[in-house]
Order: structure tokens, then sequence, then C-alpha cells
């Protein structure tokens, strides 16, 4: 009987909000209607609004000057100047070669005769995406993928050394060259440029599948070996030029529009995005590689995009939460010495490393356990960097990551 019913007096309202503001991050914002009912309604009325509506500027005037600044400061109301814009990632796939395609890329790209054409074969691990979502097998495989554009169709690519499931967006010219590979066929017509495209981004590749993984196998003996001899690796080209170069603009735009914030300690000068979505997918696609080679099974922690235009990073150890790093230099500027290879010194107990890595090749070591710098960029120069880290897979944060 609903007579018999009566409210459990112990309920309390409360109401989750998520939000996103040009440091990149997402946040949860939590508030219950028991201790902040004006703040609460005032929220709610908003959102319902869609706006701060002539009626809603009347009670927002009426609150509390506490209520006012949080608002202000959980960037509920902002300037329209601070409005995140929604960026996207759309890495384009085109007859020529993208503009910001590393120039060190560019100038050793190789002749290609009739012969060496022969040698190609096409990727077999590639799927085309034309419907909105992806089917289920894949989709858990794309985490983050609200950063992608929704532009159709993707083509979803497996690289098949470090196994990283690369998209592309392929253009209607590109297009029906990408149905003829999917259906076996390499167009006999293709440019050259076109050609160095498709390899550059693993579409055509040099060995069989199964040379792959042959030489996958032998690669992750080979480099494990190495790691435990000498405590660090690089990994050349670990991403593909044609994302790299999507990339490069990609970290443009997300500082352009101030997705970006500064960073001012001892140790360095910089402006950083704390777990931008696309670095964080890119990281999902490392960690199985990254399990065949260290002596641990590790998880990823955060991101980190660095963009330095001033210092460099003094010399540091890590906290815990960095145990395994990867630095990718993903965009120097000017590609010119000393920046386009702008060493990282890694000071090992009986070695100091001098790592010099071009545009897309990667480091990977113990954060925690060596000290690591980058000396001072010249005047004018400037360099974004990407950040990897990873912990032992138990590991289990003391604190939320700051
Ligand atoms: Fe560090």
């Amino acid at each position: 009987m609903v007579a018999d019913l009566v409210l459990n007096s112990s309920v309390v309202a409360t109401q989750q909000w998520v939000l996103r503001h040009k440091n990149g991050l997402k946040r949860e914002i939590e508030i219950s209607r028991q201790t902040h009912p004006q703040r609460y309604d005032f929220v709610a009325a908003l959102l319902a609004s869609g706006g701060l509506s002539a009626e809603l500027q009347v009670i927002y005037a009426q609150l509390s000057e506490s209520d006012r600044l949080w608002l202000a400061e959980e960037k509920i109301l902002l300037p329209a100047s601070e409005q995140a814009e929604n960026i996207t990632f759309e890495c384009p796939l085109d007859l020529t070669l993208p503009e910001l395609l590393p120039l060190t890329v560019r100038q050793q790209l190789p002749q290609l005769s009739p012969e060496k054409r022969a040698l190609f074969g096409i990727n077999p691990r590639m799927v085309l995406q034309t419907e909105p979502d992806l089917d289920e097998t894949y989709a858990e495989r794309v985490p983050f993928r609200e950063v992608f554009s929704e532009r159709r169709p993707v083509l979803w690519v497996r690289e098949p050394l470090y196994e990283m499931l690369l998209p592309y967006w392929p253009s209607p010219e590109m297009l029906p060259i990408i149905q003829a590979l999917l259906a076996g066929q390499i167009p006999p017509d293709l440019s050259d440029e076109t050609f160095h495209v498709l390899v550059l981004a693993r579409i055509l590749l040099l060995a069989k599948p199964h040379e792959y993984v042959q030489f996958q196998t032998q690669m992750a003996a080979l480099m494990k070996a190495k790691l435990e001899k000498e405590q660090y690796l690089i990994f050349q080209q670990w991403l593909s030029p044609i994302l790299l170069a999507a990339l490069r603009g990609y970290y443009r735009e997300i500082k352009q529009e101030g997705y970006l914030f500064a960073e001012n300690s001892p140790d360095a000068v910089r402006t950083c995005a704390h777990n931008d979505p696309l670095t964080c997918y890119l990281q999902t696609q490392m960690t199985g590689w990254l399990n065949r080679l260290l002596p641990e099974a590790v998880k990823p922690t955060y991101t980190f995009v660095s963009y330095y235009d001033q210092t460099g990073m003094g010399k540091h150890i890590d906290w815990e939460q960095c145990a395994w790093n990867i630095s990718v230099m993903v965009d120097p500027v000017p590609e010119e010495a000393p920046t386009l290879t702008w060493p990282l010194f890694i000071q090992f107990p009986e070695t100091l490393v001098e790592a010099h890595l071009e545009p897309g090749d990667a480091i990977l070591y113990k954060g925690t356990d060596f000290p690591h710098w980058r000396e001072d960029l010249p005047p004018g120069h400037r360099a974004t960097v990407s950040l990897f880290h990873f912990v032992h897979q138990d590991y289990v944060p003391a604190k939320r990551p700051n």
C-alpha cells in the first residue's frame, strides 16, 4: 500500500557534474544539497536552462560571496574567452606527404624502383570503419575515443612491430586506393609520393606477416637483454611518421587553444597537458609491447605533454608513479641542431647517457632510479615532448596524482 510508505529520512540529494576546462582535464564535481542548497539549486537551474538567463542573473546576484567565488573557482561560470573548445584529432591520409612530416624522414625517403616496389605487401590487419561506432571487439581496444574526429571512414591499422593500433582518415582521393588495398590489390599507378605515404603509415609493409611475428619475437628478446644490461632502450620511429605529423599539429592546436598549463618549478619552466586524451590513447597502445620487454608487468599511470621554450629540465629523479618512463620527441622547432635531437641526459651508476632522439623516437628508462635532465634550449628554439609513465601492475597509489 502506497499509504504505508514513508521517505527514508536519511536521503540526501547530491549531484555530480563533469566539466572540462582549458588545462585539458575533465573533472568531476560533487555537491550536496544538504550542505550547499543555494549552490546546488543554482547549478541545477543553470544546467536546465542551458545558460545564464536574465532570471538566473538575478538569482546569481543574490548568492553569497562564497557561492559566487566557488562558481568561478570551479570554472562553472567563466569568461567566454576561457571556454574550452572541443579539439578532436584526425590523422589525414592523403595522396601527398603531410606538411608536418619530420624533415629527417622526408630527407631519407628511398628511391622507389619497380623492383623495390615489388618487395612490398599489404598489411593484413586493417579495418575500415564506416559506421559512427566501432563494433564491440574493436571498441574495447580504443579507449579515449572521444578525442577522435567523427568524420568517417576511419582506417584502423595495426602497426606490425610495436603493435599499436593507428587511426587514419583517408581523403576522398585516397579512399579508392584503400578499398583496393583492402581487396588485396596494390594499384599499379600509384605515384612515388603516395607509395611513400602508404609505407610510412605502415599500410604497405616490407615483410610478410609471419616474418614480422618472428622479427618481433627476436626484437623482444634482443631488447630485453639490452635493457637488462644498459638500463635503457631507444625505439626508432616508435610512432608512425604519418601519425607523428598529425600529432605535431594536434599538440600545436591544443597549445594555441590554451589547453596547456604553466609549470614553474625549480626544475623547469614549461607548459604541460596532464592526461591529454590522445596521449593517453597512445599510452594504452604501448603497454602490450612494453610488457614483453620489462622484467615486471606494468600498467599506465598518467601522461604528460611538455612544451619547452625556455629552460630544459633540471637534474632530478621522478616520483613513484614514474617507475618506468617513455619519453618521445614529437615536435622540435626549428628542425635543426641542437633542438632536432635535443639530448636527454641520464646518469647511470657507471655511465652518463646522452640520448639524441629524432622526431618520433622514444627512450625507455626507470625515472625513479636514475637522475635525468635536459639542458636549456637556445633562444628561439622550442620542443614538445610526450611523456608516458608506468608502474608495476600491483601498484596502488598512496595519494591522487597532482
Ligand atoms: Fe623526470
